[in-house]
């Protein structure tokens, strides 16, 4: 049976925590499906560990529209997250026109947008529409240029205002949250304080569920992993093999553990 929007509200809502890997072709998508993973990201991290970018930022969305399409040729039953890449949402225009591509074309079920009040308008514009929305705070990697990559919310002013702009985005309309690169305590605090999933990464144990890239998760980033990451294929001998151990450490509550996590 497909995996709907209330399948995973009701997943946080029981406590079930839910399994996210990036994907961004037929295959891996196929594989990641049948290891009961809950949702695939068609993230633009694309641009980094298949491209070959420095960024996300040089990912354009016709790009976008053709990795969500393979995606979904693979895919049976997981939902389908797809990144509205760097300057597509630059305005409420943009942004409808690019999520309309990425569910029509792409076959998405949900698009996944950067930033707190720089969105709240366009959330709302989206939602209101029917399209389902997941924000996303903490390290932004479309602003690292600006901001670089750093954990967010380490200060008592830059962790309230991650709360306060959670809270908006979610009165705004958006259905899911992910959390990148946040104290493990803030993120249990914002996701205690919302009714929405909140997925995390590098945000520790306390949020409703995990994602990681996929490249991280078989050893197959180029350079250094994040410190938040875990190699599942360090301990088994097929790729199948390890994503299931990661679906089954994130719905174990093992995964992630004490030392991927980051403290205040
Ligand atoms: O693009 C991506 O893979 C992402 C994750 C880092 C959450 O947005």
């Amino acid at each position: 049976m497909r995996t709907t929007l209330s399948t995973l509200k009701s997943m946080h809502q029981s406590g079930e925590k839910i399994a996210c890997l990036t994907a961004y072709d037929a295959s891996f998508a196929h594989w990641l499906d049948q290891a009961g993973v809950d949702m695939i990201l068609v993230g633009d991290s694309l641009g980094m560990v298949v491209q070959g970018h420095a960024t996300t930022l040089p990912v354009t969305l016709d790009e976008m529209v053709y990795h969500a399409q393979m995606v979904q040729r693979g895919n049976q039953r997981a939902w389908c997250i797809a990144d509205l890449p760097f300057m597509s949402d630059s305005s409420v225009e943009k942004a409808l026109e690019a999520a309309t591509r990425l569910m029509k074309e792409g076959g998405a079920n949900m698009v996944k947008l950067e930033g707190g009040e720089r969105v709240l308008n366009i959330v709302a514009q989206l939602s209101s529409l029917g399209i389902p929305v997941c924000g996303h705070l903490g390290l932004l990697p479309q602003s690292v240029e600006k901001k670089g990559y750093k954990v967010v919310g380490r200060d008592r002013s830059s962790a309230e205002k991650l709360l306060k702009e959670a809270l908006a985005l979610q009165a705004h309309g958006v259905d899911m949250l992910v959390l990148e690169c946040v104290p493990s305590a803030l993120a249990q605090t914002v996701t205690e304080a919302l009714s929405i999933p909140v997925i995390g990464i590098g945000a520790g144990s306390g949020t409703s569920g995990q994602v990681l890239v996929l490249h991280d998760i078989l050893g197959l980033t180029v350079g250094k992993s994040p410190m938040f990451a875990k190699n599942f294929l360090e301990d088994t001998d097929s790729i199948q093999k390890a994503i299931t151990a990661y679906v089954h450490e994130v719905k174990a509550g093992y995964f992630p553990a004490s030392n991927h996590e980051i403290s205040l």
